[in-house]
């Protein structure tokens, strides 16, 4: 049994495989977090872990005053004697405010039960977990709260997630409504973020934390291209390979808040969920608030260890559908070939060209509907435009299935032109606040995705236009961040509610949109890597990493995302040099080494290609038929990072069996005289024998992870290796 409930003390606790997580019911009923590490046998932690890292007696009032100290809440409520950062707060209808949330109950079931409304993990089986649900309510204000907990029994993983409910006969209204909180004992830890920008998203930065609050957070309405809703607080000297690490990722795609906040006495507590900047929610009696999942990750070997299982846990607790286990297709995709100058002949003519090239899939992007020849008109008018194509699009798509290609499409449906149709019908069904000028982001207006009628008219035009051709993949848009974010169809008192009713509007329509297009391919874009989460990828089993598609710049952008999210997620295409971004040029195989980080695909003008490029493609693809099984179901581990070294970027995959691995190791710059860097690499098994084709050497898999050898010289910059590993 993964979770164990101690009478005697009162106290919970949860096992994963290597590591516990402890609870304890106080005798007046406070729910205080315990510990969360490597795995410990007791549950009566009493006499080495004071209550709040330092007091354990004398308090005085109900909770902590005393001597300044705080209880360590496992889901602190704000008002009541703690001052540290809450993960619940709420307002009465006398305008109090104070939150004192007390044991009532729990129980433990096999499984894990879905949330409401919200994309989360799920299991496979009832016996892949176990989940916690305990019940807690503060009796004067009539918040109650229902805490869940799902163990995952063959991972190190803890899912937390919380229902917040009103008993009172008056309405409350929630101010933080948060999904986790974690206490640590001390403050002995570096904290990661993932921040970026559009075309350089999920940089890795790491900073020790301080006394205070740090946090990270996005309040765009978006999970972001800034900050992704991932963090990881892990030893000072921990690695790759070394060192307690606790993950901390939030299955959720709009403005989110993780904070770490170390108090007086160096304890650090950690909370994370929807963002509570200009949020507020009212809830009347009797009505439930569901807070978004939070995943807890612990690793005590480093955070190579910690990514492994999120990327185990993604790609089969959380992606979903027919293609979540299987390989995608090699797809072109027009963009950067013809961006919105293209009609059907010269669709088909890449379609062509690509058949001739192992090419499987050819993608339609953004042009093809309403008025639609830049960027200033047409989104919400999702009509083909025929006359533009020269054909309707069941011609077109039958054409490009001639040519022997299987055909995409692209939408932004949660965005809209002033200069369109729907926003010339429907003014009144864009985010804005009525009495102020609107801002426009790449000159789009958002629509107000909490209406029953926008997200009816978006299903309506989106199956209208699926159920027109054999249409096998969708990549899903978005291309700017919420501003005046007002909803003309909420009351004042609910007014703050938008930005999560937003995006529960948007996977309401995700939902509808999947589940009535089973067998569709679907892949989300934010301006490429702008949403990249655990919300999308459970509607959407891909995620275009970034619209910088530099091979060089990818190393990084990639790098940074596998922190979180598995490498079968990323969308990763060769484009065309010089690049589209930066103006690089990268030598064409490189620049396949590097997509094969990914789904794998092209987005170039393939005519335009001299012969010898054209002929390279084929190699690249024979590359990744190859080895794409071992990239898409083998474990990932970083070898060199391209945020600590200027020169090299390494990282392999190894089998699940470990009879197979391929390593890769791009140089993002030469210089002459280099001195040789070593690579040991990982997770093969120690006593095997392994034959590297490349090198034509055979070593025992322990001499290749403890001594490694040195990387081949290459010459000139962006040259890139690839070394094939097998077991004899
Ligand atoms: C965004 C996407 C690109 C492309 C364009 C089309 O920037 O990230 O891949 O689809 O929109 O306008």
């Amino acid at each position: 049994m993964s979770i164990q409930f101690d009478e005697q003390s009162r106290s919970f606790k949860l096992d994963t495989p290597s590591a516990s997580y402890v609870l304890q019911i106080t005798e007046k009923g406070q729910l205080l977090h315990r510990y969360w590490g490597k795995t410990v046998s007791d549950y009566d932690l009493g006499a080495l872990l004071p209550w709040n890292g330092a007091q354990t007696i004398g308090l005085q009032g109900e909770n902590t005053i005393d001597a300044g100290g705080e209880m360590a809440f496992e889901f602190p409520g704000g008002g009541a004697g703690d001052h540290r950062v809450p993960a619940v707060t709420a307002v009465a209808a006398d305008g109090s405010s104070a939150v004192d949330l007390r044991y009532v109950s729990h129980s433990v079931t096999p499984g894990k039960p879905p949330l409401s409304g919200l994309p989360a993990t799920y299991v496979n089986s009832d016996d892949e977990a176990e989940t916690l649900v305990i019940e807690t309510a503060d009796d004067y204000s009539g918040l109650t709260a229902t805490l869940y907990y799902t163990v995952f029994k063959n991972l190190d993983v803890i899912t937390r997630h919380a229902v917040l409910g009103n008993k009172a006969a008056t309405p409350l209204t929630l101010g933080y409504a948060l999904s986790a909180a974690i206490e640590l004992p001390t403050n002995k830890y570096k904290m990661l973020g993932l921040p970026g920008a559009w075309a350089r998203e999920r940089q890795v930065e790491w900073a020790p934390l301080r006394r205070g609050g740090q946090s990270l957070q996005s309040r765009r309405g978006y999970s972001s291209a800034m900050m992704n809703p991932f963090t990881a607080l892990a030893d000072l000297d921990a690695s790759e390979t070394r060192g307690d690490v606790y993950g901390f990722n939030l299955v959720y795609s709009g403005s989110f808040l993780i904070e770490a906040e170390v108090d007086h006495k160096d304890t650090t507590r950690v909370v994370i969920g929807v963002n509570p900047y200009d949020f507020s929610w009212k809830l009347e009696p009797g009505e439930l608030f569901t807070t978004p999942e939070a995943v807890l990750v612990f690793s005590a070997t480093g955070y190579g260890e910690m990514s492994r299982t999120y990327h185990k846990l993604y790609s089969k607790n959380l992606c979903r559908g027919v293609w979540r286990d299987k390989r995608r297709p090699i797809l072109i995709n027009n963009w950067e070939a013809t961006y919105f100058n293209f009609n059907a002949d010269r669709l088909v003519g890449l379609a062509e060209k690509a058949a001739e090239a192992g090419i499987e899939m050819l993608v339609m992007d953004d042009g093809w509907f309403g008025k639609r020849d830049d960027d200033r008109s047409g989104l919400g008018d999702w009509f083909v435009n025929e006359e533009k194509l020269g054909c309707s699009l069941a011609e077109l798509v039958e054409r490009v299935d001639d040519a022997g290609l299987s055909f995409g499409i692209w939408f932004e449906p949660e965005m809209i032109n002033p200069d369109s149709d729907l926003y010339r019908a429907h003014p009144d069904w864009v985010l804005r606040i009525p009495t102020r000028p609107a801002n426009l982001g790449r000159n789009q207006l958002v629509l107000d995705m909490s209406r029953p009628d926008v997200q009816d008219y978006l299903v309506e035009r989106i199956s209208d236009v699926l159920g027109q051709a054999d249409i096998k993949y969708l990549k899903w848009d978005c291309n700017r961040y919420l501003t005046e974010t007002f909803s003309a169809l909420l009351p004042a008192d609910r007014s703050r509610e938008v930005w999560h009713r937003y995006i529960l509007g948007l996977y309401d329509v995700l939902d509808r949109i999947t589940s009535a297009f089973p067998k569709v391919l679907f892949e989300s874009c934010a301006s490429g890597g702008g949403r990249y989460d655990p919300g999308m990828l459970y509607y959407m089993p891909q995620t275009w990493t970034s619209d910088n598609t530099d091979a060089i710049d990818r190393l990084s952008i990639q790098y940074g995302t596998s922190f979180a999210y598995p490498i079968r997620t990323m969308g990763a295409h060769v484009s065309a040099i010089p690049n589209h971004q930066t103006g690089r040029n990268t030598p064409f195989m490189t620049r396949g080494d590097v997509a094969l980080q990914g789904t794998f695909g092209y987005e170039l003008d393939l005519t335009k290609l001299d012969e010898a490029e054209f002929d390279l493609i084929e190699d690249q693809i024979d590359r990744y038929q190859e080895y794409q099984k071992l990239i898409f179901g083998g474990d990932f581990y970083r070898l060199i990072s391209p945020f600590e070294n200027p020169f090299e970027a390494a990282w392999m995959y190894v089998s699940p069996d470990k009879k197979a691995a391929f390593v890769q190791c791009v140089l993002q710059r030469k210089v002459a005289n280099h001195v040789p860097r070593r690579v040991q690499l990982q997770g093969l098994d120690p006593a095997a024998l392994y034959f590297i084709e490349e090198l034509g050497v055979s070593y025992h898999g322990d001499s290749l992870m403890h001594i490694g050898f040195e990387i081949p010289e290459v010459f000139g910059d962006h040259e890139s290796i690839c070394l094939t590993i097998k077991r004899k």
